[in-house]
């Protein structure tokens, strides 16, 4: 077998959940649209893409309520979720049902740069314009622009791993090398 062909190889799709359970991440909140069109989505996908050119990734899901907002506005606001914030963390997952707006119920909002909702106490608030998209199967990769940027140095992350939201133990960061 050639290595093109083992490349193509297809794997079972449980044992690539399973895989990705593994791969603890920050979580954010990406918050689109404007006044009533406002709705937004959990993500784990953020990374860091370029620095000579601020800029960042995510990627979101096409059939979620976000795409289309997206697309409408091009720009959105990615914000990295303190330790005290899963509540927000569930409701942009539609947890309940949340809906849109309702989402934003239960935290407070201000704006930065572009006029997307920036959450108020964050760990870091990234305002971006749409640079650039890419359709991949069932979901589109943003690049966003970075606009204007809001930092706590004082709070904890909000992380995900194993399919629940943890906090750093202060074990293991007093066992982490410096
Ligand atoms: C921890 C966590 C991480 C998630 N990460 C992503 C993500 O990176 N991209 C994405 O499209 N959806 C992600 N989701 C799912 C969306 O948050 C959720 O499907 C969406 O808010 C609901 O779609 P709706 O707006 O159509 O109701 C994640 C959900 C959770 C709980």
């Amino acid at each position: 077998m050639d290595t093109g062909m083992r490349a193509r190889m297809v794997v079972d799709q449980s044992a690539f959940k399973l895989s990705m359970r593994q791969l603890a991440g920050a979580v954010s909140v990406v918050t689109v649209g404007e006044r009533e069109d406002r709705t937004g989505f959990t993500a784990t996908s953020v990374s860091s893409l370029s620095a000579d050119v601020p800029s960042v990734i995510v990627s979101v899901n096409r059939t979620s309520s976000s795409w289309p907002i997206v697309e409408k506005y091009r720009r959105f606001c990615i914000n990295v979720l303190a330790a005290d914030q899963q509540h927000v963390a569930q409701s942009f997952a539609g947890f309940g049902g949340r809906k849109g707006i309702a989402r934003y119920a239960d935290a407070q909002w201000y704006c930065l740069a572009t006029g997307t909702a920036a959450l108020r106490n964050a760990l870091t608030v990234l305002d971006c314009e749409l640079e650039t998209v890419f359709n991949h199967h069932s979901h589109a990769v943003l690049i966003g622009r970075i606009c204007a940027i809001d930092t706590r140095e004082d709070v904890e992350p909000l992380l995900y791993w194993r399919g629940g939201y943890r906090r750093l133990s202060t074990d293991a960061m007093a066992d982490s090398p410096t």
